[in-house]
């Protein structure tokens, strides 16, 4: 079975967090159309805040090889749920994908396995590709509980769905010790984590390579480590937080990850 969404890996994703309301989207957005490090041997995609992604969309929108996105949204269509943005609206303002379960949803804000699998159904419901973030803290980690904690976070978030629903989507594994820290995992760690990633994306499917979802590492990744981390087994693309906030940066990383694939 092929991924329906076909996305052209590498997938290089660039996470704003909460950077970059849209003024600076814009300068952004102008600055990356100079640098137009999209081609057809990648994928690109920027995730703004929500408040971001209308502005840009109208610098961005329909560029190929170029997605837009959103950090988080509520399975609800709409109602009464004062703060949150619904996957159909997301679409409507040029979201084709939505990260789900973030760590730093998970860990701040409580998010849980059950919400995310909310999320994940919400999001292919209207159309939208879910990036499905998972991974341990350094704690679980020590305690030799990485693979326990991986498979239960995107067991939980694809229950229930259809092999066909899962090659939809894509999966980020970001160690939460790596995220925002400076420390990356080493190439090794991450072919490891993505091996087991990759299995039960096997079981869960039915197919040999799991249906083709592309499985993105994240984690201080920058444009000094981006080849060495894209060299590794089963790494199909890069979950950029910090590095993605300059578009000459998040430009070389593309172009990193994109020369290390050929
Ligand atoms: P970082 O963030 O690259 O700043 O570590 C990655 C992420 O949280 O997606």
């Amino acid at each position: 079975m092929q991924p329906d969404n076909s996305i052209a890996t590498p997938v290089i994703a660039g996470n704003w967090k909460m950077n970059k309301g849209p003024s600076a989207a814009r300068l952004f957005a102008r600055r990356i159309r100079e640098l137009a490090p999209w081609s057809d041997d990648r994928t690109l995609a920027l995730i703004p805040p929500a408040i971001s992604l209308t502005a840009l969309a109208e610098e961005l929108g329909g560029v190929e090889g170029m997605l837009l996105g959103v950090q988080d949204i509520h399975w609800q269509e709409k109602g009464a749920f004062t703060g949150e943005t619904s996957a159909g609206m997301a679409r409507d303002a040029g979201a084709s994908v939505v990260l789900v379960g973030h760590s730093e949803r998970r860990h701040i804000f409580g998010e849980t396995d059950e919400e995310t699998r909310l999320k994940v159904k919400a999001a292919l419901t209207a159309g939208l590709i879910p990036i499905l973030c998972v991974g341990e803290t350094e704690e679980e980690r020590e305690a030799g509980r990485v693979a326990e904690v991986i498979l239960r976070q995107l067991d939980a978030a694809f229950e229930g769905l259809t092999p066909e629903e899962i090659a939809r989507c894509l999966v980020a594994y970001e160690p939460v010790w790596a995220i925002g820290t400076g420390k990356t995992a080493t190439p090794r760690d991450a072919a490891n984590a993505h091996g087991i990633l990759k299995d039960r994306l096997e079981e869960l499917t039915g197919t040999r390579g799991g249906a083709g979802v592309p499985i993105l590492y994240g984690g201080s990744v920058n444009a000094e480590n981006a080849a060495d981390l894209i060299a590794a087994d089963n790494v199909d693309g890069l979950l950029v937080g910090g590095a993605s906030l300059e578009p000459e940066s998040f430009a070389a990383i593309a172009e990193a990850a994109a020369t290390a694939r050929r």
